[in-house]
């Protein structure tokens, strides 16, 4: 059993799928007004270092949908007080800590020194919450999940690093097709190709690393944190662009994904982003459905 969640690695592929079924119940409970306020009365403080639209409207949501409330706290850790210290207060008050950090460092220092449940919401190393949502969007639409292969375009960002964590507990094959010099964290990337029962690869060439792929996922090429590199980045990663003619490079019934916030006309079109194959608001969906599953498994 697991206090927070941190990492998809720290989890079994038994605990994820439960967390997808638990979702998918979540989900339909709310969509036939079923009350399901698992969590009553509960409080859970919500630290943002870094912008949110979907993070911040999902879990404030779901906790109130779950019967409970959340406190939305613009703050840096480390500022004032250390996380640890910040940790230490919380327990006290709240039931859980959920965070989006810049270091990853911050999140896990939490966790460590928190009795009450601590959720990683994006750090500059992972993004565990969104896989879980997208995980359940891909088997929404292609029940053969986890048994597919998912060519993730850009950069081996914090995104990429969570679906090669889902990658090391399911037999999910995950290829990065990236342009030299943003490949994956070294130790993400190892532990993945050591645990995977399916393939994880990283290349430089499009036309091999979407070869056969059911899925296409972008997400931006700078992300939050990484705003001066942005100029320079958009030439090298010219040539990544998910446009229509990269599209016809995977399968032919390929379904696109992103984590949005897209930046239109950069990493992907909108023939694609609005076209047929595109679950980029099913993903957006299940940010609230998925979100609930980790509350109600952690504070409940
Ligand atoms: N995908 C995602 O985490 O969106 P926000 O940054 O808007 O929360
Ligand atoms: N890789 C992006 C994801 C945003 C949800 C970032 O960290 O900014």
């Amino acid at each position: 059993m697991y206090k927070d969640l941190i990492s998809l690695a720290d989890l079994t592929g038994e605990e994820i799928l439960e967390l997808l079924d638990l979702a998918d119940r979540l989900k339909k409970m709310q969509r036939e007004g079923v009350k399901h306020r698992y969590l009553e009365g509960q409080t859970l403080a919500m630290i943002f270092e870094k912008p949110s639209l979907r993070t911040r409207v999902t879990f404030e949501t779901g906790i109130f949908q779950l019967g409970g409330q959340g406190i939305m706290m613009n703050m840096q850790l480390g500022e004032r007080e250390s996380a640890a210290d910040v940790a230490r207060n919380l327990e006290r008050w709240v039931d859980g800590i959920m965070a989006r950090t810049f270091s990853h460092q911050a999140v896990v220092d939490l966790g460590a020194h928190a009795s009450v449940p601590v959720i990683n919401a994006l750090t500059d190393k992972l993004h565990p919450c969104q896989i879980l949502a997208d995980a359940q969007a891909l088997r929404e639409h292609r029940p053969q999940f986890p048994e597919l292969k998912l060519a993730f375009v850009g950069d081996g960002n914090n995104v990429l690093a969570s679906w090669l964590n889902l990658a090391a507990r399911l037999p999910l094959s995950v290829t990065l097709v990236c342009p030299e010099g943003y490949e994956p964290d070294p130790e993400v990337l190892a532990f993945a190709q050591a645990n995977a029962q399916g393939e994880v690869v990283v290349t430089h060439d499009v036309a091999a690393g979407l070869k056969d792929a059911d899925a296409v996922y972008t997400d931006v090429w700078a992300s939050m944190g990484q705003e001066e590199e942005a100029e320079a980045r958009r030439a090298v990663f010219a040539p990544y662009r998910v446009d229509a003619a990269l599209m016809a490079k995977a399968r032919p019934d390929a379904l696109f994904m992103h984590c949005l916030p897209a930046h239109r006309g950069e990493e992907v079109t909108d023939e694609v982003i609005d076209g047929p194959g595109s679950i980029v608001f099913d993903q957006a969906e299940n940010r609230l459905h998925a979100q609930k599953a980790v509350m109600v498994k952690l504070m409940g």
